[in-house]
C-alpha cells in the first residue's frame, strides 16, 4: 500500500473514539454527544468522568456510588510520601508529578493487571489520586506539612483543601470544578495520543498516563497555561498590553494561549470559560488581568489574516487567569489540566485496548543509503568549531 507523508499527522485518523467529538472548522465539542458548554454549566467533574467512561450520564445512585468509590481513592499509600520527600523542591511539579504517576504503579498490586476489570480500578484511582500527589508534592516543595484528603469534599473541594489546608468557598470549588470539566477529554490530542501509543503494546495504565503527561507538559500543549499567565504577568498593566502584543507580532512571535491545530474557529471551550473567567476574576480582585486577556485578544483577532489562518484563543488563555485567581502557582497550571485530563487518558486507554492494534507508523528515511564501513583509524577527524555543532549535532562527552 501506498504511503502518505503526514508530518504532524494532521490529517490521519489512528483510532476510533467514542468519548469526544471535535469539529474544528465550526468550533464544535461534545463529550459522548452532549455539548460541551451545556457540562460545563450543568455537570461536575465526576459526573462528566462518568459519561467519558461509561458513555451516558449517570443516575443519582449511579453517580453518589462512584462518587464514593473515588474518594476512598483519594489517599496515596504511605509510601508515596518518602518518594514525594525525595524528589527536589526545587522540581517542576510538572516533573514530579510525571515520577510520581509512574511512582504510584509500584502500591498498586494490579498494576500488571490488563483485565477491563483491573483497567477500571486503576483508572478511577489514578484521576482520584492525581490531586493528591499535586497538592502533596506543593505542600512538601514549600515546607508545609501534608494536608490529608477530605473524603467528604468533591475532587475539586478536596484538592483546594489539600494545597492550602483551608476550605474553599463554595464559587471557588465550582471555577475549578468546571476547569476540570473542560479539560477532560479532546479527541486524540497528543498527550491521549502518547497514552495510546503506550498501551497498545499491552504496557500498563500507569505507563500510559506517565507518558501522557510528560507529553502534556511541552509549551505546545498543556505547557501554554502556564505561559499565558507569565506573559501577563511580564505585561503587568492594561496601558502596556498594546505596545507589548504588537512588538511581539511584529517579531513574529506566537502569542501563548492562541491557535488549535484542530480549531479553526472559536476554542468552544474558551467560549464559556470566557464568561466565566470574568466573574472568578471579579470575585477575587483580579479584574485588571481579565481586562488585559481580553484587550490581547482584541489586539490579536484584528490582524490581517489572523482570522483566516483561524487563530483564535484556546481554553488555554482564559484557564490562566481563572488558575491565577484561585491562588494557583503558575507552574500548577499544567498539574490541573493533567488532573482533568486523568479521566480522558485513561478513558482512552481502556477503549483502546477493547479493539487494540499496535500504533506504528512510519518515517520517511531521508538520509544516506550505501555507505562503506570505515575503520575508526581510517576516519578523519572533524573540523571542530567553537561557535556551533554541525546541522545534524554532534554527540560529545567532553563540556
Ligand atoms: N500566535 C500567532 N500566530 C500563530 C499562533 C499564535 N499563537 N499560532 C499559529 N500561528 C500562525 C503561525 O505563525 C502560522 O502562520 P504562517 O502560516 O504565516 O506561517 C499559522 O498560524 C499556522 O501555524 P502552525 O504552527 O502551522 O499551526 P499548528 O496547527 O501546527 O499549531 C499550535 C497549533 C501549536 C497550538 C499553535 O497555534 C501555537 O503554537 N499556539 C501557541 C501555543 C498554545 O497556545 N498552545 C496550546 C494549544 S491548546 C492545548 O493544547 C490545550
Amino acid at each position: 500500500m501506498p504511503l502518505n507523508v503526514d508530518k504532524g499527522l494532521g490529517n490521519t485518523i489512528a483510532a476510533d473514539t467514542q468519548l469526544s467529538f471535535i469539529d474544528g472548522a465550526k468550533g464544535v465539542l461534545e463529550y459522548v454527544g452532549y455539548d460541551i458548554d451545556s457540562l460545563a454549566r450543568n455537570s461536575t467533574f465526576e459526573e462528566t468522568t462518568w459519561l467519558l467512561w461509561n458513555g451516558h450520564l449517570p443516575c443519582a445512585g449511579e453517580l453518589t456510588e462512584f462518587s464514593k468509590q473515588l474518594r476512598s481513592e483519594y489517599a496515596v499509600d504511605a509510601r508515596m510520601l518518602e518518594v514525594i520527600r525525595s524528589i527536589p523542591r526545587t522540581a517542576a511539579p510538572m516533573d514530579a508529578l510525571r515520577t510520581l504517576v509512574s511512582a504510584l504503579a509500584h502500591f498498586d498490586s494490579e498494576a500488571d493487571d490488563g483485565s477491563t476489570q483491573a483497567n477500571q480500578r486503576k483508572a478511577m484511582r489514578l484521576v482520584a489520586k492525581t490531586p493528591t500527589l499535586v497538592a502533596n508534592f506543593n505542600r512538601w516543595r514549600k515546607g508545609k506539612p501534608i494536608v490529608q484528603p477530605d473524603l467528604s469534599m468533591s475532587i475539586a473541594e478536596n484538592f483546594l483543601w489539600m494545597l492550602t489546608g483551608a476550605k474553599p468557598t463554595e464559587s471557588m470549588s465550582r471555577a475549578l470544578d468546571v476547569c476540570l470539566v473542560l479539560h477532560a477529554d479532546h479527541g486524540l490530542n497528543a498527550s491521549t495520543f502518547a497514552a495510546r501509543v503506550t498501551i497498545a503494546t499491552q504496557s500498563d495504565m500507569y505507563s500510559a498516563a506517565t507518558s501522557a503527561v510528560g507529553t502534556l507538559k511541552g509549551p505546545l500543549h498543556g505547557g501554554a497555561n502556564q505561559e499565558v499567565m507569565e506573559m501577563l504577568l511580564e505585561i503587568g498593566d492594561l496601558s502596556r498590553v498594546d505596545e507589548y502584543i504588537k512588538s511581539k507580532l511584529d517579531r513574529k512571535e506566537r502569542i501563548m494561549g492562541f491557535g488549535h491545530r484542530v480549531y479553526k474557529a472559536y476554542d468552544p471551550r474558551a467560549t464559556y470559560l470566557k464568561t466565566f473567567a470574568k466573574q472568578v476574576a471579579t470575585d477575587t480582585g483580579n479584574l485588571s488581568l481579565y481586562e488585559m486577556t481580553r484587550r490581547i485578544e482584541e489586539i490579536v483577532l484584528a490582524q490581517p489574516n489572523i482570522i483566516e489562518k483561524g487563530i483564535f484563543p484556546n481554553v488555554d488563555f482564559y484557564s490562566a487567569t481563572t488558575y491565577y485567581s484561585l491562588g494557583l502557582d503558575l507552574d500548577l497550571f499544567t498539574c490541573m489540566f493533567a488532573a482533568s485530563r486523568m479521566s480522558g487518558w485513561t478513558g482512552h486507554c481502556i477503549e483502546q485496548l477493547a479493539a487494540n492494534k499496535l500504533i506504528r507508523p512510519h518515517a520517511d528515511y531521508t538520509g544516506p543509503h550505501g555507505l562503506t564501513y570505515q575503520s575508526i583509524d581510517e576516519r578523519t577527524e572533524p573540523v571542530t568549531s567553537s561557535t556551533s555543532p554541525s546541522v545534524k549535532g554532534t554527540m560529545s562527552v567532553t563540556a
